[in-house]
């Protein structure tokens, strides 16, 4: 078959190092569905991969990229068949399994998820792993008790992908949201228009070091972890919940057990790499219903495909704001 291009990572003598090159089908992995990749998006996983960050890529060489959006070309799985639209994020792709930072990908049928309406192909892809991992955090809340009525809900890590779309989706399923940001001047009127109703600048939650604070909200989305997870908990109601999916701000958690014991409060983590297809189409289902494709355009926007080292650079640098699409066919 004709060759694509895409982005490798191959392990060199300095580490890992990704590099644009032309591809041919026959370095792709064996399975069942073959797919012309439309788009796929800069994760903060794809951005470490793409800077030759070890720990993301783990079998050398591969295809980067843990999200691909695009088109069947053929597949031996009963469920798909040529033509239709499907999207699907982590499942391995770009970890373990060649990727879709390319203009092909050959994946697992099983994983896949059908692009659902009201979303365009390039809005599933601006949804990709940060937006699907959104869905996953809100629906594991409500899985734990969490409703609009019960108080608002902080979100942290709120300029970023998972955080842009945890509070348009949380305002739009009718939660009062408290966005936390680390840039409160630069994106207050951003993620105000997203449908937060407070900023938080998140210096409040790490200065405090004590780990019971002013019960402040029902309910945590957290993307950063480390000091801002300690102080999003001591902030909890009691008997809230929060979710912990993102180590922006480091992988220990700085707090104790006072929480959970003394307020009742449940920590769930989402993991959204091996999440079963059953609960992939929930959260599909719960974005398609609250996310409004005009607001998701809002936090977005699209680089070419050899352009997305440099998108990758920008997230790492923590100056990007909200989601970062690569579309597969345009030219620089
Ligand atoms: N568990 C899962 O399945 C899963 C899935 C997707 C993503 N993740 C993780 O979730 C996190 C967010 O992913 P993303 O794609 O949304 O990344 P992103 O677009 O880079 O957003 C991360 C946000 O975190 C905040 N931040 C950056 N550096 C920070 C620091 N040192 N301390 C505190 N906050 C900081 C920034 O928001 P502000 O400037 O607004 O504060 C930044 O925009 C990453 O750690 C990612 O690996 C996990």
């Amino acid at each position: 078959m004709t060759p694509f291009n895409g982005w490798i990572v191959r392990d060199t003598a300095d580490g890992p190092r990704a590099t644009f090159e032309q591809l041919g089908t026959e370095m792709l992995d064996d399975l069942d569905t073959s797919v012309r990749v439309h788009y796929s998006s800069i994760n903060y996983k794809d951005a470490l991969a793409l800077q030759g960050r070890p720990g993301v890529v783990r079998r050398h060489p591969l295809v980067a990229g843990i999200d691909v959006t695009g088109e069947v070309l053929a597949s031996r799985h009963p469920r798909w068949r040529e033509g239709d639209l499907v999207t699907l994020d982590g499942a391995g792709l770009g970890e373990e399994l060649h990727g879709g930072l390319a203009g092909l990908a050959v994946v697992n049928g099983d994983d896949l998820v059908r692009v659902p309406d009201p979303f365009s192909p390039r809005q599933a892809a601006a949804i990709g792993t940060a937006g699907f991992t959104a869905a996953l955090s809100l629906l594991a809340l409500e899985r734990h008790g969490a409703a609009p009525e019960n108080g608002p809900v902080l979100v942290t890590g709120s300029g970023g992908g998972v955080g842009s779309i945890a509070v348009a989706l949380l305002a739009a399923a009718g939660y009062e949201v408290i966005a936390a940001t680390g840039r409160p001047d630069a994106l207050g009127g951003h993620l105000t228009a997203l449908g937060a109703a407070r900023i938080v600048d998140r210096a409040e939650l790490t200065s405090s070091k004590r780990p019971l604070g002013k019960q402040r909200w029902a309910g945590v989305i957290d993307a950063a972890g480390g000091s801002v997870l300690a102080g999003a908990l001591a902030g909890l109601q009691h008997s809230g919940v929060a979710t912990t999916c993102g180590l922006a701000a480091g992988t220990e958690y700085p707090g104790n057990v006072l929480p959970f014991i003394l307020r009742g409060i449940s920590l769930v983590g989402i993991d959204s790499v091996r999440t079963p297809v059953s609960r992939r189409e929930a959260a599909w289902r719960c974005l398609a219903r609250h996310l409004r494709p005009a607001l998701l355009d809002t936090l977005t926007r699209t680089v070419p495909l050899s352009h997305a080292q440099e998108a990758a650079a920008e997230l790492l640098a923590g100056s990007g704001t909200g989601r970062i699409v690569v579309d597969a066919a345009q030219r620089d």
